[in-house]
């Protein structure tokens, strides 16, 4: 099996504590033995071993793979009118999300499919390598189940979000809807999907129909992640943590019992600041639930509604900026966080053993994804 050594390394940043006694695990002067898609060693570059083939990287940071856990990519249509409008002063509601399912549902299966790869391409020149991808803008039967077998041929990390919004045909009868997501339309789904997600929120689905679709996700072999404190205080956080769920996504309004709540169970609470961004809401307080022992994770949901960037990178740098992360511990969080919100021990790390997803910055320093935000500082993106 061939082995090819990547040196030329000036800071590589491995998210593996055991280099320098940080979670960000950072090495100066430094190489990766890449073997059959996998890293096989890592560590400073006088101490490598001997492989059959190398590069020279030309002095730069490596930092792995972005690993963006939170995306709603199977779409058709356009709100750049409502985003102008917001910016005119119009607040976000979610309301426009019915926009893109009417343009959903009209769209040919080839639309929707050239849509994502478009999106997954763009989203892998800025440097990332994972990506979860959920449905949300069919909420028929067919429509949920064509966007998760569509997307289900890009990633392994596909998302039944049946429960995003009541659509207009069922405004009238919302149980009926909710009985209708968990009956045939989670049937239809769950071939094509790992997990199952509810927007938790005012004006989506209340408490009991998160948890009555994170129950029957739950009865199909799904595992459960919400939406929730999105938009205003409310339940969604503390039910992701009394369920012990992977993640829960948002988080931007949180009272101390919730933080109390995330660092007790350990569900990761995935941040999401280009919608902060997108919509001129506040930010979440990232650095509160860091000091609080909370895992966090950085994630796009990139989105055509609250956040339509693909960039983890602007993420990284609007997460330093505006929420008070060190740069190490918002790299941190879109990579490793990224990982541990989708529970993938196969990415995120650069260990070995590990996917040699790497991604290779036309900067000396990882800290240059937030000192310059808006350059394109990816070099090249590897495995
Ligand atoms: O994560 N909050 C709910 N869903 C998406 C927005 C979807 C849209 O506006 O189209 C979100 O922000
Ligand atoms: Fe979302």
């Amino acid at each position: 099996m061939s082995s090819v050594l990547l040196s030329g390394i000036a800071e590589l940043v491995t998210n593996d504590p055991v280099h320098d006694g940080t979670p960000s695990g950072v090495l100066a002067d430094a190489a990766v033995v890449v073997e059959a898609g996998r890293v096989a060693w890592v560590g400073r570059r006088q101490d490598a071993p001997a492989t059959d083939d190398a590069r020279d990287l030309g002095g730069r940071a490596v930092v792995p793979g972005f690993v963006d856990s939170h995306s709603h990519l199977v779409f058709a249509g356009d709100r750049s009118a409502e985003f102008a409008a917001r910016m005119a002063g119009t607040a976000y509601d979610g309301g426009g999300i019915r926009t893109t399912v009417a343009a959903t549902r009209a769209a040919p299966d080839e639309l929707l499919e050239a849509n994502l790869a478009r999106h997954l391409a763009e989203m892998r020149r800025q440097g990332t390598t994972t990506v979860e991808v959920k449905s949300g803008y069919g909420l028929t039967v067919h429509d949920e189940a064509r966007s998760l077998a569509i997307a289900r041929r890009w990633t392994e990390e596909t998302t039944f979000l049946g429960a995003h919004v009541v659509p207009h045909e069922h405004a009238a009868d919302p149980a009926a809807y909710v009985d209708l997501v968990t009956g045939p339309m989670l049937a239809a789904a769950a071939p094509h999907a790992r997990w199952i997600d509810v927007f938790c929120e005012r004006g989506a689905f209340d408490v009991d129909q998160a948890r009555a679709v994170l129950a029957a996700g739950d009865a199909a072999g799904l595992l459960g992640r919400l939406h929730a404190n999105q938009l205003g205080p409310g339940p969604g956080v503390r039910l992701a943590c009394e369920l012990r769920l992977a993640a829960v996504d948002h988080c931007t309004f949180l009272d101390d019992g919730d933080v109390e709540a995330l660092t007790a169970s350990g569900t990761v609470a995935t941040l999401l600041p280009g919608v902060e961004f997108s919509t001129r809401s506040p930010y979440p307080d990232a650095r509160a639930l860091l000091d609080a022992g909370v895992t966090v994770a950085l994630a796009s949901d990139c989105n055509p509604g609250s956040s339509y960037t693909s960039s983890m990178a602007l993420c990284v740098a609007l997460a330093v900026r505006e929420m008070g992360m060190t740069p190490a511990e918002a790299l941190w969080a879109a990579t490793a966080g990224g990982a541990r919100a989708l529970r993938r021990d196969d990415v995120g790390v650069l260990a070995p053993g590990r996917r040699a997803h790497l991604t290779v910055l036309d900067a000396p320093s990882h800290v240059h994804l937030a000192y310059r935000p808006g350059v394109p500082l990816v070099a090249e993106v590897l495995g």
